[in-house]
């Protein structure tokens, strides 16, 4: 009987569940032994996993978070050969990883020694090699639900809200979700805003006669010739920076500028811990039975990618290039300057 290994890396993105229940099912019914390491590399280390059966996995796709848990603070550096020889103590056939750049980038190592499958996973948006990643849309629904939400208060106040969305240095989840609520204004990392402008354009809104305006900003945003805002560090995590800050220093600035009060949200992990939308458990069960698919076929060192409306197969090095920004001239940036939306 032949044995693989599931594994979650990185920050938990809705859809994991749906890659393990459709990647285990498929498995299974073709009689794989399936071993779920739990906590990311973490498990690995510490041989730490749990024996896959159809009654743990029925029906998890549905759930937020990942059943095996996952870390995004270890990482392989300096530890290549206690990791090697700890996955090779697993006995496996091969290894199926569903992870960001953190994990790719941290497995790059090992790409001769272990046979792997890889899934991009990340709410972020920002893995190279694929159009979209699960995950992505069920956070922009959590941003474009609040900003809707969060409306009607800043009206009745006569108030700027300003909502903070996660991305790291990308803004796909604050244009996604601020262009699906048509927010008045959207800061993302990759155009760094003029302050002068975006004073003009929010005094604009007022003298116009507006109650309330919604600015969305992006975790990594920042004004021209300014740099972003960390919050803190995470020692070992191979990303260490967490972004956070931005929008209560944008609410306190703004406010003095244009004599308009205001006030900030942080959307933080509520953006990660949502049921996964239809279309995200679409793609997480596509690209489930063809990684299954993949295994059969021994098709070790590929991964899955969303390519032009469908699931496919390419090679993961590609998943192990530099972060995919936000082009500026991207056509959803054209669609917030049609509507007049500051960005
Ligand atoms: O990469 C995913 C992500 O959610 C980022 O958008 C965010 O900056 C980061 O992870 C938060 O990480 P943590 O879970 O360590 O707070």
């Amino acid at each position: 009987m032949k044995k693989i290994g599931i594994l979650t890396g990185g920050g938990d993105a809705p859809g994991l569940n749906g890659i393990i229940e459709s990647v285990c099912r498929c498995l299974l019914n073709q009689d794989y032994e399936v071993i779920g390491i739990q906590d990311g590399f973490e498990g690995i280390y510490s041989g730490s996993f749990i024996k896959i059966s159809e009654t743990i996995i029925r029906g998890i796709h549905s759930q937020a978070g990942t059943l095996l848990g996952t870390s995004n603070k270890s990482s392989t550096k300096g530890r290549e050969e206690e990791f090697l020889r700890r996955y090779r103590a697993l006995n496996l056939d091969g290894l199926v990883v569903a992870g960001g750049d953190g994990t790719f980038s941290a497995l790059k190592a090992f790409s001769k020694e272990i046979p792997m499958i890889g899934v991009p996973k990340t709410i972020d948006n920002d893995l190279p090699g694929t159009e979209v990643t699960f995950g992505y849309d069920t956070a922009c629904s959590v941003v474009s639900e609040s900003v809707d939400a969060l409306r009607a208060t800043a009206e009745a106040h006569r108030r700027i809200i300003i909502v903070e969305t996660m991305g790291r240095t990308s803004g796909w989840i604050a244009l996604g979700g601020g262009l699906a609520s048509f927010a008045d204004v959207i800061l993302i990392p990759e155009i760094p805003y003029d302050r002068k402008n975006l004073v003009r354009y929010v005094l604009e809104k007022k003298q116009a006669g507006h109650r309330g305006l919604m600015v969305v900003v992006s975790e990594g945003a920042v004004a021209q010739n300014e740099s972003a805002t960390i919050a803190f560090e995470v020692p070992g995590s191979p990303q260490a920076e967490r972004y956070g800050g931005v929008a209560a220093n944008l609410a306190r600035w703004i406010e003095k500028e244009v004599d308009w009060e205001a006030r900030h949200v942080v959307l933080g992990h509520l953006q990660r811990s949502r049921a996964p939308t239809t279309t995200d458990r679409f793609l997480t069960l596509s690209m489930g039975v063809l990684v299954a698919q993949m295994v059969q076929e021994k098709a070790w060192g590929q991964t899955v990618v969303y390519r032009e409306g469908r699931v496919l197969r390419a090679s993961l090095s590609e998943l192990m290039a530099p972060a995919r920004l936000v082009p500026p001239d991207h056509r959803w940036i054209h669609l917030a300057r049609a509507l007049k939306i500051y960005i």
